[in-house]
Order: C-alpha cells, then structure tokens, then sequence
C-alpha cells in the first residue's frame, strides 16, 4: 500500500480525477468501481473538467458503484443513483446502460445477486475509487467481529448514520440499511484508490497508514494486502495522525 501525501484537498481530488483520466484513456473500455459521498464530489468535479477539456470518452467506460441505501428508489434525490447522475454520469458521455448502482427498493436477495454478478461480470474492475469512513468503514462494510467478503446487506453503525445525516432533514430520516459491496471484491479491483481527508477521519487514517496491522475493527485495513493500493491523504491530515512525509 502506497501513501500519497498532496499539498490541500484540492490537490488530492486533481491527481485521483488525473489517475482516473488517464485509465480511460489507456483503456477506453475501462470497468471503473466507483463511490459516492462528500469526499467524492470535487474528484468528479475535476473529472468532468479533463473530459471537456480533452473530450475524454466514456462511450466504452463501464461502472459498478459501491453501494446505495436501502429504501431510496433512484429518483430520490438522496439516493447514490441520483447522486452519480448528478455528480457525473450527466456530465459525460457515459451510456447510463453501462453504468450499475444497486438498487435500493425491491427484493434484496435479488438485488445482492444482481450487484455480485455485475461486480465480476467482464472481469475484475480496473480501479476502485474509495472514500472512508470515520470508524474505517470502505463501502458500507462496517468494523465489526467480521467482513463479508462479497455485495451484502448492512446494519449502518451509529456513526455512520450521524455522519451521514447532514444530507437528510434529520438523523432520523437516514436509512439504517444499506446493500454495499464486500471487502473481497473491492480488493478485486486491479488498482484502488482511496482518498481522505478532515479531521473526522483521523483514527481511521491512523489505523491506515500508521501500524502494520489488518483488522475488522477497521475495515479499510484490508487494503493492506492489496498490492496495488494508493492512499491519498493531504498535509493537514498527514501531519494529524503524525504520518512523515
Ligand atoms: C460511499 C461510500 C462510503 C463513503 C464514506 C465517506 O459510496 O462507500 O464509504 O466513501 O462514508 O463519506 P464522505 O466522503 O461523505 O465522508
């Protein structure tokens, strides 16, 4: 596992938006794994940039995204479907038919089966974009006593739930499931990227980057095993956790 330590956020959504770039580019036909939440705004923001400025095409691109709430149909503006087709897939020339988020309403035995085939379906993505979240959950693989290895149902943690509440009216209102894919197929991905940053992510990120450690308690851990796997985390962060640069 690789540490990128980038001047400001800005800077880390530029050089992630660059990585992914550069992948389509290799490989028009490119299965990217992709994440939502507030980390992953300003990446797309700067994707769509490199796609007008360099018409960077989407036409063969592929997605499988990591997960969506359960309960949200895709018209929900809080759902991760509306999220991706607002935040990017509207944005570029991507084929919506091309592109899977799980579904959120509906039979989710059906569903998980669904999200497994298309998670291998054609191959193993080619990059997997990941944020993290403040107890080191990656998708909505929660720490907890295990991980499932492949796309399941989850019980969101509390701090989950409080995290994520300020996209709803109240805490309330935030789904407490959520189908996401597992740690094993996230791994699966040729190259994974994950990105940090802010204060709330500190024990993550320490537990991360800053001990030679793999545990459930902190699901992002896994990517240790991974060989191809990129952490990007800014200054500020960096200098949190005490991570030498
Ligand atoms: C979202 C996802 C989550 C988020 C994480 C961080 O698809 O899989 O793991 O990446 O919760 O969210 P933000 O970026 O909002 O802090």
């Amino acid at each position: 596992m690789k540490v990128i330590v980038t001047e400001n956020f800005n800077e880390s959504c530029k050089l992630v938006a660059e990585r992914i770039a550069t992948i389509v580019k290799e490989k028009p036909t490119a299965k990217l794994g992709l994440a939502t939440g507030g980390t992953c705004e300003d990446i797309y923001k700067n994707l769509i940039d490199i796609y007008k400025k360099e018409n960077l095409d989407f036409s063969k691109v592929h997605t499988v995204n990591l997960d969506e709430y359960i309960g949200l149909d895709p018209e929900n503006e809080l759902s991760y479907r509306y999220y991706m087709n607002n935040h990017l897939f509207n944005h570029i020339n991507i084929d919506k038919a091309n592109t899977y988020v799980a579904g959120g309403i509906g039979d989710v035995d059906k569903i998980v089966e669904e999200f497994r085939s298309k998670v291998s379906e054609n191959g193993a993505p080619d990059f997997q974009l990941l944020g993290i979240g403040v107890s080191g959950h990656i998708g909505f693989n929660e720490a907890g006593d295990k991980l499932h290895s492949l796309a399941h149902l989850e019980d969101l943690q509390k701090s989950t739930i409080k995290a994520n509440s300020r996209y709803f009216e109240d805490e309330s209102m935030v789904p407490r499931k959520a189908i996401t894919m597992g740690v094993g197929e996230i791994c699966s991905a040729k190259e994974i990227y994950l990105v940090a940053t802010g204060e709330s992510k500190k024990n993550a990120i320490e537990g991360l980057i800053m001990n030679p450690y793999v545990t459930t308690q902190n699901p992002s851990t896994i990517l240790k095993l991974h060989t191809n796997a990129v952490v990007v985390i800014d200054k500020a962060l960096a200098d949190l956790v005490g991570y030498k640069y």
